[in-house]
């Protein structure tokens, strides 16, 4: 069986990646972007950790009103969302992440995109929220709660950072049958740093912590697609100056791999959904 508490350090190593600013920068470099004029598309391909990256993002904030909003994304990761709110809807957010290497890149990618007064960047446990009760609007939040053992606390804190009519966004994978699946995954080498819950499951804890249904949306077929979509284009043209592969390193196919056999296997799904307090 699993520890509940599993080290903060592992989940931090799994994600580590030396010099990651920089190696962006040089990327960018290669294809004659200067770092004066950078603009949010030219970092998108990274900067969204997540099945469907920036894509999903755009189609969720269609969803939901954000003017002016106060928002935290928890596991904010490289802050890709974070700049997206805050630079379409006026949004002020904070991003937290475990990762210290990457809450240091978010800084310096806002800095370069001029987005450092309406996002801030904390390094800081998701289990452990060091705000006040109440501070926000609105919590976003994409495929981070794989890696999170307490799914209880996970959305407790979620809710108590709330303000009282606060909503949580989210897209993340599922398990749908709780079967084994194959690592590595982006999420996780291997079985002990992966806690994948079904959507039914989630669905009770946010009922049981007073949030209602706005909606949810299975992103299963889409996730497919784009995927089996990235392969083929990788086939031709090999992989992009500046994606994904950044963050994954060398075993970035076999992670993507392994998350498209779970979905063709229907043992895992992706979900998004809004759910108000
Ligand atoms: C796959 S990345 C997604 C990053 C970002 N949400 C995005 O979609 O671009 C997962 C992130 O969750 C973070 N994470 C995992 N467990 C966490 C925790 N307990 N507290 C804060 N961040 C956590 C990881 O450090 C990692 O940056």
């Amino acid at each position: 069986m699993k520890t509940i508490s599993l080290s903060k350090f592992q989940i931090e190593k799994q994600y580590y990646h030396a010099n990651l600013f920089e190696e962006i920068c040089e990327r960018l470099d290669w294809q004659d972007i200067g770092l004066n004029s950078i603009t949010r598309s030219d970092i998108s391909g990274v900067d969204e950790f997540h099945v469907r990256g920036a894509e999903v993002s755009n189609e969720l904030v269609e969803e939901i009103y954000l003017k002016n909003c106060k928002v935290l994304d928890v596991g904010c990761g490289l802050g890709g969302p974070a700049r997206m709110l805050a630079d379409r809807f006026n949004c002020h957010v904070t991003g937290i992440d475990l990762c210290a290497e990457y809450i240091r890149t978010a800084k310096k990618l806002s800095e370069l995109t001029g987005l450092t007064k309406s996002t801030k960047f904390i390094h800081g446990d998701a289990l452990n929220l060091p705000f006040e009760d109440g501070s926000f609007d609105i919590v976003w939040t994409q495929h981070a709660q794989m890696n999170v053992a307490d799914k209880t606390k996970f959305y407790s804190e979620i809710k108590r950072v709330l303000t009282d009519e606060g909503t949580i966004v989210f897209y993340d994978i599922f398990t749908r049958n709780g079967a084994d699946i194959q690592y590595p995954v982006p999420w996780a080498n291997n079985a002990s740093l992966s806690f994948l819950q079904t959507i039914s499951n989630m669905e009770r804890l946010l009922n049981d912590l007073g949030f209602r249904k706005l909606q949810t949306s299975n992103q299963s077929d889409k996730a497919k697609q784009f995927l089996t979509g990235l392969f083929e284009k990788i086939k031709k043209n090999g992989p992009p100056k500046l994606g994904l592969n950044v963050l994954m390193g060398a075993s970035t196919k076999e992670k993507l791999t392994n998350i498209l056999k779970g979905l063709e296997e229907d043992k895992l799904e992706l979900h998004s959904g809004i759910y108000r307090i």
